[in-house]
């Protein structure tokens, strides 16, 4: 039986790396919904569109064309805006400073949710972000909330960041991570919850490795598929 899998959680514990081996593991479609808020915020920057006016948010709403697509061998897929790859631009900084605002207006969260619900349509999707529990896929017949501690997920988005960015400290990630997670878990639409029937995974103390050993188990009992 084909599902979908929700994965949510707060900022740089691990979600989307999980999300991406989970689906190579069972044959399905990775989707990373962060990279939709982040390519919007990225359109939003470059247009300096102003986030307090209604008018503007949906005119360039209107304008957004966002597609994920695959290169044949490699496992990472990339997000398009507008036909243009700009999934090593919307790691930066400059985007992870801005999204959280952006990601909580209402009209930006319709426009993206209508669209990862239509990925999901058709199942074998794994999807992570905030709302895939509670908003996106409110059925699935997985969910996974996960969690670390603060100084694991500060540790482990610097390590990321500081190969491209090269001047940033442990203090400027940390500041980004409780900003958002702030903003994440108190904003009024759609805020960051675990979803009631979500499964728990504080993986502080687990490697890639393990933490994937055991959400492919939780996975496979739910799809009957060995
Ligand atoms: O990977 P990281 O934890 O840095 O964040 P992300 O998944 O790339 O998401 C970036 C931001 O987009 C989050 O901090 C949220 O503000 C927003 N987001 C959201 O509101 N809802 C989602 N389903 C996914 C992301
Ligand atoms: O999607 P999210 O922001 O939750 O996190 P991510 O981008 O998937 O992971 C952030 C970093 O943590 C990546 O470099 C992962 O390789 C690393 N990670 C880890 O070291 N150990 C884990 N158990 C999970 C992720």
């Amino acid at each position: 039986m084909r599902i979908n899998i929700a994965i949510d959680g707060y900022s740089s514990c691990g979600k989307s790396t999980m999300a991406r081996e989970l689906a190579r593991e069972l044959g399905y479609t990775f989707i990373d919904s962060g990279a939709m808020y982040r390519a919007i915020t990225l359109y939003f920057l470059r247009h300096k569109v102003a986030l307090d006016d209604a008018t503007a948010v949906a005119a360039a709403l209107s304008n957004i064309q966002l597609r994920f697509e695959r290169t044949p061998g490699r496992e990472q897929s990339h997000i398009c805006l507008n036909g243009e790859d700009v999934s090593e631009e919307i790691r930066e900084m400059h985007v992870a400073g801005q999204v959280s605002a952006v990601a909580a207006i209402p009209a930006v969260r319709h426009f993206a949710v209508a669209q990862q619900q239509e990925i999901g349509r058709e199942k074998g999707v794994v999807m992570d972000g905030r709302d895939i529990g509670t908003v996106v896929f409110p059925d699935a017949a997985l969910k996974i909330f996960v969690t670390a501690d603060i100084q694991v997920r500060v540790q482990r988005r610097y390590e990321e960041l500081r190969a491209k960015e090269p001047g940033i400290t442990m203090e400027e990630v940390r500041a980004n991570l409780e900003a958002r997670d702030h903003i994440d878990t108190t904003r009024a639409e759609s805020p960051l919850r675990r979803a009631a029937d979500a499964v728990l995974l504080d993986n502080s103390r687990l490697s890639r490795e393990q933490q994937l050993m055991l959400v492919l188990s939780w996975a496979r009992e739910k799809t009957g598929i060995q």
